[in-house]
């Protein structure tokens, strides 16, 4: 019998409408567009406004998409994994709000925490199910409501992140489609370096941690860029390696969007041409777990069945990691 693989046979995306443009940013801190554009890439990111919207909000939107793009029942779904680090609560998982709002009644449901490597973390995760052979449709999102934790009084945070939400569908395919191999990294010396301090068990929340701004995102970007940069190049090149792929054979790189730096870096590491390089920073910012579908989703109409592609990322955590997709839609 040939061998089970986990093939992404859809995905889709989810944006929210208000754009949050470099300018309007000039006006809340003190930062300039040049600035912004040239060290990160964003020229705008997508926030989700108004009171009690969560992440599954986001969330709900994208699978209902893909439920409906790929004429699937909600009654067939058997896993849904949603990769997040801005959960609508810490419990119930996101996840189960999600399957409740679109119906899947038959699935068992649970969120990852990988930050912005949740994505690739989770996707390998569901892929173990659907190989195994135990389960036959999975999806995996990766979203986040990075407004909800960002402090936009602090430039060197507010002009990086934005919302946003994508999923994709896993099923058996024998044809050799889908996850071919993922090679994923952690490192926990690297919590130093980018946390949110409260709000856990350690600094629960009281009014102090709210004064202190500590539920805010606390980055030190230097050490994290430089990490990010060699973590994701080791890894792409290590896959590439064992499973025997040039720069030439790989379609397309789908790289984490944090900081056009690093993709062109990584990139360039990899020895990979820009123009096989999937980016949209420059419209949705780093929106954490949600990047790598919402690439997926950007670039779909120009992926072709049987197209190799080398996903990465790097994030808090220290967490990152490269997957290798044979594309099979
Ligand atoms: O997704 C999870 C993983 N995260 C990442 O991969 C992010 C990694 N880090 C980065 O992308 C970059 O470190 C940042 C984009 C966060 C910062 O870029 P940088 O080139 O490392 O800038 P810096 O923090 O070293 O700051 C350089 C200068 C400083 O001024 P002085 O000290 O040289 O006078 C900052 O105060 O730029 C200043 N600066 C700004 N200026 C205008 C910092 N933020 C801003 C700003 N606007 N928003």
């Amino acid at each position: 019998m040939s061998k089970i693989q986990a093939a992404i046979t859809g995905v889709h995306g989810y944006v929210p409408d208000y754009a949050l443009t470099n300018k309007e940013l000039e006006t809340m801190v003190d930062t300039n567009d040049e600035w912004i554009v040239e060290r990160t890439g964003v020229r705008e990111r997508r926030i989700l406004k108004g009171e009690g919207q969560g992440v599954s909000v986001m969330a709900i939107e994208a699978v209902r998409g893909l439920l409906e793009k790929t004429n699937t029942d909600p009654s067939e779904i058997d896993l849904v994994i949603c990769a997040t680090v801005t959960p609508d609560m810490l419990f119930p998982d996101t996840a189960n709000l999600v399957a409740d709002a679109v119906g899947i009644k038959n699935a068992f449901c649970f969120d990852l925490s990988a930050a912005c490597s949740g994505f690739l973390f989770a996707l390998t995760t569901g892929s173990k199910f659907v190989e195994s052979g135990t389960h036959k449709k999975v999806i995996v999102i990766g979203a986040d409501k990075m407004s909800s934790i960002v402090d936009y009084t602090d430039r060197s945070i507010c002009i990086l992140f934005g919302d946003g939400a994508g999923a994709v569908l896993l099923e058996p395919n024998t044809e050799g489609y889908g996850i071919q191999d993922s090679y994923l990294k952690s490192d926990g010396s690297g919590q130093y370096y980018l946390y949110q301090k409260a709000g856990g068990s350690r600094h629960p929340a009281t009014a102090e941690t709210v004064l202190a701004k500590e539920h805010y995102i606390y980055q030190n970007g230097r050490p994290v860029y430089k990490a990010a940069v060699n973590g994701m190049a080791d890894v792409v090149l290590k896959v590439m390696e064992r499973n025997h792929l040039a720069a030439d054979d790989v379609n397309w790189m789908v790289p984490h969007q944090a900081n056009i730096r690093i993709i062109e870096s990584v990139a360039n590491s990899a020895k990979f041409p820009m123009e096989r390089v999937m980016v949209n920073i420059h419209k949705y910012g780093n929106t954490t777990a949600a990047t790598l579908p919402l690439c997926l989703w950007d670039y779909e109409s120009q992926l072709k069945k049987g197209d190799n592609l080398i996903l990465t990322a790097f994030g808090g955590g220290f967490t990152w990691g490269a997957v290798y997709v044979k594309w099979g839609v």
